[in-house]
């Protein structure tokens, strides 16, 4: 039988017959490769007659205990978690090179090892001096934690298998290499073959894993979107590289809620842990200027007030420019709509540049009416009141839609000292002492009385 070629995609591992210079399936560009079909013919045959040994069925209820978890003393890596370490998890962390992973794990190895759990850490990509070094310059020479350099997948199995570590931290399934798959390291079976010959370790051993993976641009390596389903709980590593803040996000957690961040900050002696980080994105607000709104926001579980910034200027483009960092680019363009159609302020001819301050990334609805409010005020050249903070979702219709957790939101604004709260009528009034509430029903209500147009 002729070989078939078979063509893989780089960031998420969808398979085609052919190559294309964009993905189908998730739109990634130059990402698609050749690789080989794992095993000759095997994929196409149906299972056939042959009989297999019978699944042992249970119920559903358990008198089990739920297994003890470990905290690291690192708060915000903990909720992340979920509450702490599960035992025989899974866990992989993404990030883009050089984002801090490598630091921010090694630190939570000594952590973890000095709570008492035996833990190893395997670098790929490090000589074991570089990560000692590592280690001395963050203080953690004293930690009990085991180090190795390897990339024989075959050999640090059989290494897991000799020390019984519980935790073994694998930086990163990039560099991983097993000798029974004909590939490349960093192609997507090597990938997919290490992250699942490492995850059923983790399971049959009762060893929990934490894997690196880089997020990867070019499509030259796989990147971690390859293992995703594989595991029990994704945390990316997330920042810009000019902000020292990084935010430790998790997009699935069996074991806790997902969309939970934790907020650290690179310094010298590596990543500290913010415990307020309202106060830190905040904490350059200057005097209140056109186009800035304090959004009360909710990340996973906990408030974060952030400062959304807007600059609207008439455009010398035929097509006007949108630009958006830290926020969802098509959401601007129906806000934009909707305050074009629904309060009669149109935007064509000028140029808006929205950004969120501190490099944090917001993704909820509700921040909706603080856009709006950036893109009026940047627009009238008109401050907000000084210490407002603004949330509410916006339909298509112009209403102001009630969001989740006002009270939560309210309560953190109160506790930075902001003393008006601008939010849909829908949504309960703070019964909050010494904040007032201002709340509209629709878009046209809020933007009659705050700046006196629409
Ligand atoms: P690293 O953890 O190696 O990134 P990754 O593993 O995600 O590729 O982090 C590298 C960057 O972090 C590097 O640019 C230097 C910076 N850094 C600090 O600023 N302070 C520190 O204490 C450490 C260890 C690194
Ligand atoms: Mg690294």
């Amino acid at each position: 039988m002729a070989k078939k070629l078979q063509y893989v995609c780089t960031a998420c591992a969808a398979s085609s017959p052919k190559w294309a210079g964009q993905c189908d399936a998730c739109g990634a560009w130059n990402s698609i490769v050749e690789e080989k079909p794992l095993s000759e013919g095997s994929s196409s045959k149906s299972i056939g007659s042959k009989r297999g040994g019978q699944v042992e069925l249970t119920d559903l209820s358990t008198n089990e205990a739920p297994p003890p978890r470990t905290m690291s003393g690192m708060e915000e890596l903990d909720r992340v978690l979920g509450g702490g370490l599960v035992p025989s998890s899974a866990i992989l962390v993404g990030g883009d090179p050089g984002i801090g992973k490598s630091t921010v794990l090694l630190q939570a190895a000594a952590q973890f090892a000095s709570q008492g759990l035996k833990t190893i850490y395997i670098s790929g990509e490090e000589a074991s001096a570089q990560v000692r070094m590592r280690a001395q310059r963050l203080g953690l020479k004293d930690a009990p934690v085991k180090l190795g350099a390897e990339t024989n997948l075959r050999n640090i199995l059989t290494t897991l298998e000799a020390e019984k570590p519980q935790l073994a931290i694998i930086d990163s399934i990039q560099t991983m290499w097993v000798d029974t798959v004909d590939s490349a390291p960093g192609s997507v079976s090597q990938v997919r073959a290490a992250a699942h010959e490492l995850t059923s370790f983790a399971k049959r051993k009762g060893v929990s894993v934490i894997l690196v993976g880089h997020v990867t641009k070019d499509g030259q390596i796989a990147g971690p979107r390859v293992v995703e389903h594989m595991v029990d709980t994704v945390l990316y590593f997330e920042g810009e590289r000019g902000h020292q803040f990084r935010i430790l996000r998790a997009v699935k957690n069996r074991f806790g809620p997902a969309d939970e961040i934790g907020v650290f900050e690179m310094t010298g002696a590596g990543l500290q842990e913010v415990r307020n980080p309202s106060a830190l994105f905040l904490s350059e607000r200057g005097e209140p200027s056109p186009g800035s709104v304090v959004f009360s926001g909710i990340e996973g579980t906990r408030p974060v007030l952030v400062e959304f910034q807007a600059l609207v200027a008439p455009s010398p483009h035929s097509q006007p420019r949108r630009t958006v960092v830290g926020w969802d680019s098509s959401r601007l363009a129906m806000i934009l709509a909707v305050l074009e159609a629904r309060v009669g302020i149109p935007f064509a001819g000028l140029d808006v540049y929205l950004n969120v301050a501190g490099g944090i990334k917001v993704t909820e609805p509700a921040a909706d009416l603080a856009v709006a409010a950036a893109l009026l005020s940047a627009r009238e050249d008109a401050a907000l009141p000084k210490d407002t903070v603004v949330f509410g979702e916006i339909s298509l219709s112009g209403a102001l839609r009630s969001v989740s957790q006002t009270e939560n939101r309210l309560k953190e604004a109160q506790k930075l000292g902001f003393s008006t709260a601008i939010m849909p009528k829908g949504d309960k009034a703070p019964s909050t002492a010494g904040l007032t509430a201002k709340r509209y029903d629709d878009l046209t209500a809020f933007v009659g009385d705050i700046f006196g147009a629409g």
